[in-house]
Formats: structure tokens, C-alpha cells, sequence
């Protein structure tokens, strides 16, 4: 992923797809001309890779020479109207290939065919690498296009956004939602982790979603998913993957404008921790980390019976019952730290000491992600 100005665009077409379509488009274009030396056109800046790529690929014969879009001063400085310059060679009798970077709506490609009209020149085609089938608004016809892709904003390999990213040998594409901090957020029992899910909500601007309260909101305000998971509950059955992934996908889609989420409760197997990466991919986002609490066992025995004290959580009064939760939460949460680190994205926080002295802990790590 790369940020250029404010946004974010990640890895859409490799050098090596451009290189298959230019190379296509050059044995396509050769072989329709034949043993004429043509012209080929290219409109600056984008076109410039274009240019030089795809002529090192043309197996005869060929010139090549470039025009260039320019503002229209004093008109109506709203409106971007644009004029192409520098057409200077006689081209009278010639065939000539306009050779562009990318076709979008098509209103440069009617400047080429206005600017081309008087020219008397054998024949105009017109190729292009990139096409934009969707934002296409006229009917010139495209004789080559290298690669269709869809109505986004493209960068790289001659195109910019704003000035940025023309140099870069691939293509990116804009993503759609912006840059989000995703957590999945773990501990045992006793571990501090409501505490400290609470502070980073804050400081980082990010939705908390515990599947244990997203749960109970479905079932008691009986929404179908909610009746679903329910109906398995009920049997005496695990609640199905897909069920609460399906909740938590409405919960993410609930708050479309988050910064972020911290995931609370879930992934609790690989197959959720897959579906989770999938939902977020699915929003041009990611979980960038998994993060631990991490406090020894006679530590968190103890927090969890001082609790008990107070809390009157039976769970939390007998101490072979708080051992149980706490070998179980290892033993269940091993294959996820796993999972995670094989992604480089585990990080284990040391969950001892003041509560601020964890937040700031907690948020060293978030800070370098
Ligand atoms: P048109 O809409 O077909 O006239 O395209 C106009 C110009 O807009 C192109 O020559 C590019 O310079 C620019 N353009 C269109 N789509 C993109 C894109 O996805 N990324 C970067 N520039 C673009
Ligand atoms: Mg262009």
C-alpha cells in the first residue's frame, strides 16, 4: 500500500501485466500496418512510459513524436478546459497511431479528433493502454486497448494523482475507504482488557466490537441474524461461523465512517480469523495487529478473586474455576497467535503494572503500525 498527499492506493497492476499488454498491442498494431512507417502520437505527461515502452516493443520501423493537453487560461476558471498543443510535423498522407496512457471519459480523445480533422492524415487510430469502459461517454472507436479495468481512480506508470506517483513502474488504485486502525484485541481473563479496549477507543478514534455484546443485541432485539444465532444457542449448538461473521459484518457496515475497529471476543479459530480477514479486505482494509495482554497466571488468579470480592460474578469467587478459564483461554487462543504471527501482526503487551503505564505500553505499539 503507498499514501500519496491524503490518499491511500494499493498494488492493482504489476510491471510485468503492462509489459504482456504492450507487447500485445505492439505485435497487433505491426502486423494491422503492415510495412508503412507510421506515426505514433503520444499525448503528455501521462503517456510518456507509454511511449517508451511500447515503441522499444514495435518490431519495424516507426516515428514518434508527442502533443500536449494545455489550460485553457481566462475562460471560466471552474471549468478545466483543456486544448492540445504542439502539433507541429506535417502529417498529410501519414497513418497515425495516438498512443495514450489511459481513456476515461473520452473528452481528450474528442480534443485528438478535433486537432486531427484538418490534418489529412491516411488514417487516425487510436490506442491506449488502460480503458475505463464505465466512464466512456463517446463513440470514437478505440481500434487497440491493452487492459479494461474499472471506474477508479488509477496511479502509477505515467499517472498521477495531483502531481504524485507517475514514476512508479506499476500501477496502484485508489482505495476506497480510507486508512483504518484494526485490532483484534486479547487477553485472559483479569488481563485488563475492557480497561484498556475503553482508553484506545478513545485515543484512536475506533469502534469497540465485543461479539459477546453484538450477540446479545441481536437476540434481544430478535433482528433475523440474531433469531438465527438463537435457534442454534437454543439446541444446545455452537453458533455457525458464518452466523457471526454476518453480525459483525452489519456491525462493521453500521459505522462505515470508523477510523477503525477493535475486535473484542473474535476471531476465536482460524476460520474466523480467515472470514475476518476477508470481511476487512472486502472494505480495502486489513487487521493490522493482533494485541495481548500478556500477565502471568498468579497475577490474573489473584486480580480475578480480589474482583470476585465485589463483583459477585460466581466465576470470579472460586479459584479452580478462574485456572480453568485461564488454562482454557491459552489453550484456545494458541492456534490465533499463531495465526497472526506467521503475519508478523502478533504483539504481546506486558499487562502488569498501573493501568496508565499498559496504555502507554499499548499504544507504543499501535503507534508503529
Ligand atoms: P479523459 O476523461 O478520457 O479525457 O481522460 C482525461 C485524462 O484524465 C487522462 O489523460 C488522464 O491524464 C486523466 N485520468 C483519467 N483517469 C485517470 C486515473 O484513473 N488516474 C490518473 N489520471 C486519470
Ligand atoms: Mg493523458
Amino acid at each position: 500500500m503507498i499514501k500519496l498527499h491524503d490518499k491511500y492506493f494499493k498494488p492493482f497492476i504489476s510491471a510485468a501485466q503492462i509489459d504482456d499488454a504492450l507487447a500485445r498491442m505492439a505485435d497487433e498494431i505491426a502486423s494491422d500496418i503492415g510495412d508503412e512507417v507510421p506515426v505514433f502520437v503520444g499525448i503528455l505527461n501521462g503517456s510518456f512510459m507509454v511511449v517508451s515502452d511500447f515503441v522499444k516493443k514495435y518490431p519495424k520501423p516507426c516515428e514518434v513524436t508527442f502533443i500536449k493537453l494545455a489550460s485553457y487560461e481566462g475562460v471560466k476558471s471552474t471549468e478545466d478546459i483543456q486544448r492540445l498543443i504542439g502539433l507541429t510535423q506535417d502529417l498529410s498522407g501519414r497513418t497515425v497511431v495516438i498512443l495514450e496512457d489511459i481513456i476515461d471519459t473520452g473528452n481528450t480523445l474528442a480534443e485528438v479528433h478535433r486537432i486531427f480533422k484538418n490534418e489529412n492524415v491516411k488514417a487516425l487510430k487510436i490506442a491506449t493502454l488502460f480503458y475505463k469502459p464505465e466512464a466512456y461517454k463517446k463513440d470514437f472507436k478505440l481500434h487497440y486497448v491493452g487492459i479494461e479495468i474499472p471506474n477508479k481512480f488509477i496511479v502509477g506508470y505515467g499517472l498521477d494523482y495531483d502531481g504524485l506517483g507517475r514514476n512508479l513502474p506499476e500501477v496502484y488504485q485508489i482505495k476506497e475507504t480510507q486508512h483504518m486502525t484494526n485490532l483484534v484485541l486479547f487477553g485472559p481473563p483479569g488481563a485488563g482488557k475492557g480497561t484498556q479496549a475503553n482508553f484506545l477507543k478513545e485515543k484512536y478514534n475506533l469502534v469497540h466490537i465485543s461479539t459477546g455484546d453484538v450477540f446479545r443485541f441481536n437476540i434481544k432485539n430478535e433482528t433475523a441474524l440474531g433469531m438465527l444465532a438463537k435457534s442454534f444457542i437454543d439446541k444446545g449448538e455452537l453458533v455457525p461461523d458464518q452466523v457471526t461473521i454476518d453480525m459483525l459484518n452489519a456491525e462493521v457496515e453500521k459505522n462505515a465512517d470508523a477510523k477503525g475497529f477493535i475486535f473484542d471476543g473474535f476471531p476465536r479459530t482460524n476460520a474466523q480469523a480467515e472470514s475476518l480477514d476477508k470481511l476487512m479486505e472486502a472494505k480495502d482494509s486489513q487487521i493490522n495487529a493482533m494485541i495481548a495482554l500478556e500477565v502471568d497466571d498468579e497475577i490474573l488468579v489473584g486480580r480475578l478473586l480480589e474482583r470476585g470480592k465485589t463483583s459477585g460474578r460466581p466465576d470470579d469467587a472460586d479459584e479452580s474455576i478462574i485456572r480453568n478459564r485461564i488454562t482454557e483461554y491459552y489453550n484456545k487462543t494458541a492456534i490465533l497467535k499463531d495465526y497472526y504471527n506467521a503475519q508478523e501482526k502478533y504483539f504481546g503487551v506486558d499487562g502488569v503494572g498501573s493501568i496508565e503505564d499498559i496504555t502507554v505500553r499499548l499504544s507504543t505499539a499501535i503507534d508503529k503500525l
